[in-house]
């Protein structure tokens, strides 16, 4: 497998330009500012690129749903908020390799005709910040980006705007939100980003994985990306490892490698010899996998929906045979209950009742009603709001009940009802 992301991890020095560029950085940028916008789309279409912010979306296919006959100026926003519990992959690029995405972010910003492009990086990432800054400074000064790219008539500027560490400033609508200096709930749509983004102008959001993946596309080409990986899954990605495994981090993968064999090579197998309870595959919003079950995953997008899973954003968590699910449960809602932006009712409430209704469960002085009523309080948050934050939170919370339900059982509080009267 050749690497398309994670070549310069390990080099010395690898976030200078002269690192990056002795290693054949910014060669892909000057190759796209000489071809046609729309051959740079076409290229990227048939590599069959997903996008790694959690949705997988076609980037290719989103870029072309720009309005062709829209006057309005064109906005690129890289989503560098990454704030998904088990996530930890974009700030790998950000630190090691920030001038693969400023690469990738001239590519795309050349391709959708944006002359302004705006990074957006979580609150908590200061080291980081300053490491972007720098590198967006070096590649100014060498001409790259800035009144002309490459010495081609093409105008683009790269702005930093840093969040203040809200999960819920990576929805992309949440996120436009904040970048225009507003409160970050996300916007209803329809009307999508493509035609209503940033200042309610053509605006494509994209995830700093997706954009430092295109390089590798425009230097070996749309067949090379899609010779790697599954007919549906194409090319790698970086998958995060965390939780009781022995060697956590990122690694990239090329895409369908199954489950197990990444656990115990990468990920260095299970810590202390304990055998594996469960997995959450992509992230803290992708329901739970069993050990049984992940005997038969891969990790690619077709087989996560054949499993009932999603691939998300990556963020792989394992959990050992002495895992409390009923507790890991407790925390996952907490946190969800904590990060809803309050807009909506059923997200509002149901995310705070269902963290209550668990931590009850967790320190034993739950009923076996509450279980019944977190399921239907579940029913009630998914597809009733306007972003997907409350089904973030519910549908791995009804997995750990129907999937550990035995867990759940035992830690009811016996009911002082006599069993003859219910
Ligand atoms: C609650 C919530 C949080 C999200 N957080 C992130 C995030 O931190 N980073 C990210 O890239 N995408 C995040 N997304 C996905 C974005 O809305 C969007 O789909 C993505 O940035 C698009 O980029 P891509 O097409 O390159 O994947 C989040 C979505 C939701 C619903
Ligand atoms: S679903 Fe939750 S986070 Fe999303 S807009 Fe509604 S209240 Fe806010």
């Amino acid at each position: 497998m050749e690497l398309v992301l994670s070549a310069n991890f390990d080099v010395p020095n690898s976030h200078q330009i002269a690192v990056y560029e002795s290693r054949g950085g910014y060669q892909a940028a000057s190759k796209a500012l000489a071809m046609t916008p729309e051959q740079i789309i076409d290229e990227v279409k048939a590599s069959g690129l997903r996008g790694r912010g959690g949705a997988g979306f076609p980037t290719g296919l989103k870029w072309s749903f720009l309005p062709k006959d829209n006057p309005k100026p064109r906005y690129l926003c890289i989503n560098a908020d990454e704030s998904e519990p088990g996530t930890f992959k974009d700030r790998k690029i950000l630190e090691k390799d920030p001038h693969r995405m400023i690469e990738g972010i001239i590519i795309a910003a050349y391709a959708i005709q944006s002359h302004t492009a705006y990074i957006y990086y979580r609150g908590e990432f200061c080291d980081q910040g300053r490491t972007i800054d720098a590198a967006l400074a070096e590649a100014k000064a060498k001409g790259y980006f800035g009144d002309t790219c490459f010495g081609h008539d093409f105008k683009l500027e790269i702005h930093t705007h840093r969040g203040a560490g809200a999960y819920i400033c990576g929805e992309e609508t949440g996120l436009i939100e904040s970048l225009e200096g507003k409160k970050g709930q996300p916007r209803l749509k329809p009307p999508f980003p493509a035609t209503h983004g940033v200042f309610q102008c053509p605006t494509i959001v994209n995830n700093v994985e997706t954009l430092a993946t295109l390089p590798f596309i425009l230097t070996q080409g749309a067949a090379a990306y899609a010779a790697m990986g599954t007919p549906k899954s194409a090319g790698t990605r970086l998958m995060c490892i965390s939780g009781h495994v022995n060697n956590p981090g990122v690694y990239e993968i090329e895409m369908g490698l199954p489950m197990l064999d990444f656990i115990n090579n990468q990920g260095g197998g299970m810590r202390n010899g304990k055998k594996m309870k469960a997995l959450i595959p992509g992230g803290s919003s992708t329901p739970i996998i069993t050990a049984k079950e992940a005997e038969t995953l891969k990790l690619d997008y077709e087989s996560m929906a054949e499993h009932g899973t999603m691939f998300g954003s990556g963020g792989l968590m394992v959990l050992d045979e002495d895992t409390d699910i009923v507790d890991a449960m407790r925390v996952l809602l907490r946190f969800y209950a904590h990060e809803s932006c309050g807009q909506c009712t059923p997200c509002r409430e149901g995310t705070d009742w269902v963290y209550k209704i668990a931590k009850r469960l967790s320190e034993g002085s739950g009923t076996e009603e509450d279980i019944k009523t977190l399921l239907e309080l579940c029913d009630n948050m998914e597809g009733k709001t306007i972003c997907p934050l409350a089904a973030a939170a519910s549908m791995p919370a009804r997995s750990y009940v129907m999937k550990f339900k035995d867990e759940f059982l035992a830690k009811v509080k016996p009911t002082a009802v006599p069993a003859g009267a219910r």
